[in-house]
């Protein structure tokens, strides 16, 4: 898939205003794709985008990773190869947090509503032509590298998407929370240092709650995962956790510390 120059162009004269309004537009694009796509909402952690959690001045962490990534993008836009290592990073972070191919629409459309929304009538018809061409281009790539690491990932845990697992124990360990988990139908998914997982929590009449935790160290009778030391509403309900609850782990992911 090729880039037109005309869109290579326009993308990479986009770079001062991105850096000027990244993080107004990026916070516009998650709006709108909350208000569109309720359902998609439960994966993310909100508190990060409405400002529960904020880094670099008050900006939502989120909205900023978001924003830096649109950026890193526009400069790269001729060498995507460039960009694989962070695409791959990310990655894994959107498989623990069972994202499919199928929501990169969504979040397309969505962005180009924002850019359209934030920069009025600079967003002109080639301008949002442009992007749509790059953004599809770079949703591609997301799709190929995330298809590739997932059949990987999939392959070395022994399932695909998420298994219900029981609470086995919660210890205090090296000043941290750590929960044992069992998987209820499934051998416990290799694993080791330096991966994290997706949990969903599920509570009854209520969306589910989605986290991305740590694992700590490697089990074979168990998958310990770490509670963060935040107040995020899914690190809370975590912490509410005993012996018996069931939750939902996504694959292990990330390269661990023996790569
Ligand atoms: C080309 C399109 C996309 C780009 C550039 C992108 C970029 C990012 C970045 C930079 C992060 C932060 C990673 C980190 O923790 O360091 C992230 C996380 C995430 N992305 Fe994407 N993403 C894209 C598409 C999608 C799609 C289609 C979905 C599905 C709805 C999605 C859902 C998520 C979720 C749920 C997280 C974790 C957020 C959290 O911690 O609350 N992303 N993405």
């Amino acid at each position: 898939m090729t880039i037109s120059p005309d869109t290579v162009q326009i993308v990479k004269d986009s770079r001062p205003v991105l850096r000027e309004r990244g993080t107004e537009i990026i916070s516009t694009f998650y709006d709108t794709l909350f208000e569109r796509y309720p359902e998609v909402r439960h994966q993310f952690n909100t508190d990060r985008h409405r400002g529960g959690v904020t880094k670099e001045g008050g900006i939502p962490a989120q909205v900023s990773r978001l924003a830096n990534a649109v950026l890193a993008y526009a400069k790269n836009i001729e060498k995507v190869e460039a960009l694989l290592p962070v695409v791959e990073r990310i990655g894994y972070r959107h498989i623990c947090r069972d994202v499919k191919p199928v929501q990169y629409g969504a979040v397309a459309e969505c962005l180009l509503a924002a850019l359209k929304i934030q920069l009025k009538d600079a967003a002109t018809e080639d301008f949002i032509a442009a992007w749509k061409e790059a953004i599809e281009h770079l949703a591609a790539v997301f799709i190929d590298v995330e298809a590739k690491l997932r059949a990987e990932l999939e392959e070395k845990a022994g399932y695909s998407g998420f298994v219900a697992v029981v609470v086995d124990q919660v210890e205090e360990l090296d000043s941290k929370t750590v929960l044992s988990l069992v998987p209820k139908d499934h051998g416990v998914p290799a694993h080791e240092e330096g991966q994290f997982v997706g949990v969903r929590i599920e509570t009854e009449g209520n969306d589910p709650l989605m986290c991305t935790m740590d694992v700590y160290g490697s089990h074979t009778d168990s998958l310990k995962i770490v509670i963060a030391d935040n107040e995020e509403k899914a690190t809370k309900a975590l912490k509410a956790c005993t012996k018996g609850s069931v939750l939902y782990v996504s694959v292990p992911c990330g390269k661990g510390k023996s790569n």
